[in-house]
């Protein structure tokens, strides 16, 4: 049921504050401040030698800003790769060695295949899923599910953002257990991430603006999008998103590798969306900008206050989100970035919760 909603995909976006809450809700305890993980997990954070993550698409971006979280609040290294590359490499994987595998519907086939990979070389196997009935959770060790409840539309919005939040839960709980996290820290992260829905709903209040900046994203050939830090994956993730249901060419980046190739593209027709929250990178993200701003690129800056009055470039458009922590802008910023896809999508009349050639579910490879 679609509710007053045009498409899914726009109620699903919509859900994203609600259905964060009851993820984090799962793993964290509010009147403790602390992570509230299984009990009984098969393996010890404190003798981990390695994470391996596969997922696909969507998921993959999930787990490769987990990937930053991982080795930055609990100091342990991750390998991470797109389940149809990894389940073929033949992965040298450790004695002590956990790997995660992200998907929504659970039975994606390349996943599947890369956990039993996993299975066969004796790591511990956690599933980050959102159909708890599905092959991947019957199969896993541990079982982490996201709450995001049933994602219909087949561009992934709401199971994207309850990914991250389980994930980011996950990364606390292990930088506690490693002793890299002081009680101090593990609180202060708590509270920052307990503030999420709070701060998804400030967000989705920027649909006007995004709406009518849909406009001139309509008008593109071809996208690219710059992200730095956690928000690299983003800048990936709202370039498939945009491409998936818009059918616009999109491109999405690490900032710093704008210059090793991307910056031949620039020229004035060319939207440039930057992600760039006020965090540790973003001075070298503004620089970036600068070499965008050189060339005639237009660029859309997705930011907050400290970093719209920071940034020292000429923006076509500046989407400004509130404050917050580094570690909880993933899930804030995926929010405008998908709202800029829908309505892209909408403008230009493509079949929004069933994009052309694509299924919600890939169980072949
Ligand atoms: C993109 C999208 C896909 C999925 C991918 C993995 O919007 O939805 O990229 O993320 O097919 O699917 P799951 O998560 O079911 O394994």
């Amino acid at each position: 049921d679609r509710g007053n909603y045009r498409h899914f995909m726009a109620k699903e976006i919509h859900e994203q504050p609600e259905v964060m809450s009851r993820t984090l809700g799962q793993y964290l305890d509010f009147t403790t401040g602390r992570t509230a993980l299984p009990a009984q997990l098969p393996f010890d954070w404190k003798t981990l030698d390695r994470i391996s993550i596969s997922a696909c698409g969507t998921a993959y971006y999930a787990g490769l800003v987990a990937k930053y979280w991982f080795e930055r609040l609990a100091r342990i290294s991750v390998d991470i790769d797109v389940a149809s590359e990894f389940r073929y490499r033949e992965a040298p994987l450790p004695q002590n060695g956990l790997a995660i595998f992200v998907s929504q519907s659970g039975e994606t086939a390349d996943t599947l295949a890369s956990l039993r990979y996993c299975k066969a070389q004796g790591q511990a196997i956690a599933a980050v899923v959102n159909v708890t009935t599905s092959t991947i959770a019957r199969e896993a060790d541990v079982v982490l599910p996201t709450m995001a409840g049933p994602e219909i539309g087949v561009a992934s919005t709401k199971a994207f953002t309850c990914q991250l939040s389980t994930l980011a839960c996950l990364a606390v709980a292990a930088g506690r257990a490693r002793g890299v996290l002081t009680d101090a820290d593990e609180q202060a992260l708590v509270s920052a991430l307990a503030e999420i829905p709070r701060l998804a709903a400030q967000a989705l209040r920027l649909e006007p603006q995004i709406e009518r900046l849909a406009k001139t994203i309509a008008k593109a050939r071809d996208v690219l999008y710059l992200g730095r830090g956690t928000s690299y994956p983003l800048a990936l993730e709202g370039a498939l998103k945009l491409k998936e249901i818009s059918y616009i060419h999109a491109e999405g980046y690490a900032a710093g590798e704008l210059k090793h190739g991307p910056i031949a593209l620039i020229d004035e027709t060319m939207p440039v969306v930057v992600i760039a929250p006020h965090d540790r990178v973003f001075d070298k993200t503004v620089s970036n900008m600068q070499e965008v701003a050189a060339r005639g690129g237009r660029i859309i800056l997705i930011t907050d206050a400290a970093g719209a009055e920071a940034a020292t470039v000429d923006a076509v458009e500046t989407i400004v989100l509130p404050a917050m922590p580094a570690t909880v802008t993933p899930m804030i910023y995926a929010i405008p970035v998908q709202l800029l896809a829908y309505h892209t999508a909408v403008i230009m009349g493509t079949d929004v919760d069933q994009p052309r050639n694509l299924a919600k579910s890939v169980t072949v490879e």
